[in-house]
């Protein structure tokens, strides 16, 4: 398969988690036969001091002349302390999903085995966990009207969504939920919000259209509750977008880091692919950054495209570099000596070499291999 993927690595982390996914990605396509076409843009902080723009006009138009998108992250901190900046990072992430119209963010939230005493939860607890976040992207309080009156001292954000805006994301969230545990657990503030009531309505109405799926419905402050007491009991969590941009942090507790957080964010014309986590200013250039969930984003990039055996094989890899250990301080804070790098090339090398045993891993991981 032959695919041209923008790449949009942003502030912070972001360059360098998003260069071991491009070494991943070129390493499955010298395995499978594909090719696979890099085109780097800047988005961000950085696009900000380029250009003065967050998303410059040339970054858009590379997006969509692009098969699918790959980005790492974004924000500085020289803005975020600074209420009164006119022009921020996060404005570019913001515009290129609306102009895409990427309205469906898909966040997995698994508890691997060989992690499960990194996360503070309770083993017993998380074991086993396997969720899928579907969060609406388009819509809501991010993009609904602001205003700030004259004087400074009142200001206000909408929440707004159309039934629309609703019915789609929920078709997506129903279908997977068809190909896994068929079960939908709508999360909303109904008691409350008239927004969430609509979603309630919409989301109600659907779901005869898939009977073989068992929905029900959380507040979300039990939701975000439930999540740590027992978050066995989701399959697929729907919510609206700042719901879903929240609970998907609180989420990544379960997994143990934020940094094996991986998300698509779909549309019916773009796809983009980018870690949960922040651009992690205080790590940047230090190598110590997880370039995990870039990697994850990048197989499901491959999963959108079809791409299962390749999306399965990194997944594999993944997993086997928790199981030993080589991974980042954020999961092993007691070896400082497993970079960003070097989790990208163990991956790598997994992807080129399958079959190796874990004795030559582990040789890898002390250094003494001649592989690598
Ligand atoms: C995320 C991020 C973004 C969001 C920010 C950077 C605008 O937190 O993707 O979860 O709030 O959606
Ligand atoms: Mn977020």
């Amino acid at each position: 398969m032959k695919l041209n993927i923008a790449v949009l690595p942003g502030d912070g982390i972001g360059p360098e988690v998003t260069k071991q996914a491009i070494k991943v990605l070129n390493s499955i396509a010298l395995e499978f036969n594909h090719t696979f076409q890099f085109k780097h843009a800047s988005v961000g902080a950085i696009a900000i001091d380029e250009t003065g723009n967050p998303l410059p006009d040339k970054t858009l138009d590379l997006c969509k002349s692009s098969d699918a998108i790959l980005f790492g992250a974004i924000g500085d901190p020289k803005y975020d302390n600074d209420p009164s900046a006119p022009i921020r990072p996060e404005q570019g992430l913001l515009k290129l999903r609306k102009s895409l119209g990427l309205f469906a963010n898909i966040r997995p939230v698994k508890a691997y085995e060989s992690l499960l005493d990194k996360s503070p939860l309770k083993e017993e607890n998380i074991k086993g966990t396997d969720i899928s976040i579907y969060r609406e992207l388009t819509g809501g309080i991010y993009f609904g009207e602001k205003k700030l009156n004259e004087a400074g001292t009142e200001a206000s954000d909408l929440c707004i969504y159309t039934k629309e805006e609703i019915e789609r994301i929920t078709h997506l969230a129903f279908k997977a939920a068809q190909a896994r545990r068929k079960k939908v657990t709508l999360v909303d503030k109904a008691n409350v919000l008239e927004s969430s009531r609509l979603w309630r309505k919409v989301v109600t109405e659907i779901a005869p259209q898939y009977a073989d799926v068992t929905l029900d419905f959380l507040f979300v402050d039990n939701a975000a509750m439930q999540l740590i007491l027992n978050p066995k009991q989701f399959d697929v969590i729907l919510t609206e977008n700042m719901f879903g941009d929240i609970i998907s942090d609180e989420a990544s507790v379960i997994g143990g880091s934020i940094g094996l957080l991986a998300s698509a964010s779909i549309g019916n014309k773009y796809a983009l692919f980018e870690p949960i986590h922040g651009s992690y200013p205080q790590a940047k250039g230090k190598g110590i950054a997880n370039p995990i969930a870039s990697i994850l984003s990048a197989a499901m990039l491959l999963e959108h495209f079809g791409l299962h055996t390749e999306a399965e094989l990194i997944n594999r890899a993944v997993e086997k570099s928790l199981e030993l250990n080589i991974t980042t301080p954020d999961l092993n804070p007691k070896n400082n000596l497993v970079t960003t790098e070097r989790v990208g090339d163990f991956i790598q090398d997994f992807i080129v070499h399958p079959e190796d045993t874990n004795m030559n891993f582990t040789n890898i991981h002390l250094g003494q291999s001649t592989i690598i």
